[in-house]
Parts: structure tokens; sequence; C-alpha cells
């Protein structure tokens, strides 16, 4: 669902980028992030921060989708010409093909989503066999009381935490491959598994 003004702000202050270029991207890179020459989605892209620095990991090609059109057109403006960025709600990414992507990521947007099992079942569906889905998010436990305290919004209906997302995933064949936790986020490298056609 759209963000609040409040964290639509919050999303595109400096402190946001510090956190996703000192700490989210450093943590996927020990976990064994590596998208050289390979074909990536980033689901809940924002305003294309995400991108810029994983183009720094050179890509085959980079593909960013998001609800909301303000951040779409944030992420246009960076210039990023290697990369495309669409409005698209994430439950429904039938618009692209099954088994396209190498390697899957997410920057914290499924704590924004009640029907959040329908993302993971499109990743499921749109990442090659054998590939990749790197996640962090917030632990249900955290957001209760960042709600209490900063009013961002959250959609209160969601059920979404760690142990019912490794769970589902789990249940949809991924094998969770790296875990880590840290101060209630949760960072996961998850594979598809198979093998590649
Ligand atoms: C907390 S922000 C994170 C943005 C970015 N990944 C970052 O790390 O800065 C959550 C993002 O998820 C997007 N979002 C929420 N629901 C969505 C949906 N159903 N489909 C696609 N994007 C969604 C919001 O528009 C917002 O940009």
């Amino acid at each position: 669902m759209r963000l609040s003004d409040r964290e639509f702000k919050a999303m595109n202050r400096p402190f946001r980028k510090l956190l996703q270029r000192r700490v989210e991207l450093p943590f996927f890179k020990k976990m064994g992030l590596s998208i050289s020459g390979k074909h990536v989605l980033e689901i809940g892209c924002g305003s294309g921060y995400g991108a810029e620095l994983l183009m720094g990991l050179h890509p085959e090609s980079y593909l960013g989708v998001d609800l909301m059109p303000e951040q779409i057109a944030l992420a246009q403006r960076r210039g990023l010409n290697q990369c495309a960025f669409f409005i698209m709600d994430a439950e429904d990414l039938s618009a692209f093909n099954t088994g396209n992507y190498d390697v899957i990521i997410i920057f914290g947007i499924l704590h924004h989503i009640p029907a959040w099992r329908n993302v993971i079942n499109e990743t499921s569906r749109l990442l090659k066999k054998g590939g990749r889905f790197f996640i962090v998010e917030p632990d249900l436990k955290f957001l209760k009381y960042w709600e209490a305290v900063f009013k961002w919004g959250h959609p209160a209906e969601n059920d979404f935490s760690l142990k019912v997302f490794e769970k589902y995933c789990q249940e949809l064949g991924f094998i969770i491959e790296k875990k880590k936790v840290l101060l209630f986020f949760g960072f996961y490298r998850l594979l598809k598994q198979g093998r590649q056609a």
C-alpha cells in the first residue's frame, strides 16, 4: 500500500540512504549477493537509491517496480540509463515472464502489504530455478513499537512477521540459505530450488 506522507518523507531523507548504503547492502554482500552479469529485479524500489547502489555491482539488467508514481518519478530522475522502472503492484507482476530473473531483491516492503504472500508467490514464479532472493524486513514486534511512537500508518491488519515469512517461504519450496537478525531486522538469502534450465 502507499506510504503515508510522513514515511514517504522519511524514506527519502539522507539517513535512509545511509542505512541502505552502510548496513543493508553490505549485509547482503556478506551473505553472498553477487549480481555481476545477472538479471535483477528489485521489488518496491522506492526512489531508486537501491538501484543506484546495485548498479555499482554491474548487473546485466536491472528492473525496479513500485506502487507509488511519486517514487518511480524520483527513480527515473536519477539518470540511471541502464535501469528500467515501472509503476506496478508487487502482488501482480504478471506483465513479466516466469523464470526471467537470476536475483530478486527487496529492501523492506512486505510489512506494507497485508497480502504479502502474493508477493512471495510472484517472487517464486519470476525467479529462475537456482535463483536467489535477498530480502530485509523488520519483524512485527518492532513495527508495533515503531507505529505506537512514530505513527507512520503501517497497515495494522498485516500479519507479517519473520517467523511467518520463513514458514511461508519454506512451504513454497524456498531454501533459507542464510539468515541474520539485527535489532529486529531479518536479512535473508533464499534459494529457489531446482537446476537452471
Ligand atoms: C519502506 S518503503 C522502502 C522503499 C525502498 N525499498 C527503500 O528501501 O528505501 C516501501 C516501498 O514499498 C512500496 N510498496 C508498498 N506496497 C507496494 C506494492 N503492493 N507493490 C509495489 N510496491 C509497494 C512503497 O511505495 C514504498 O516505496
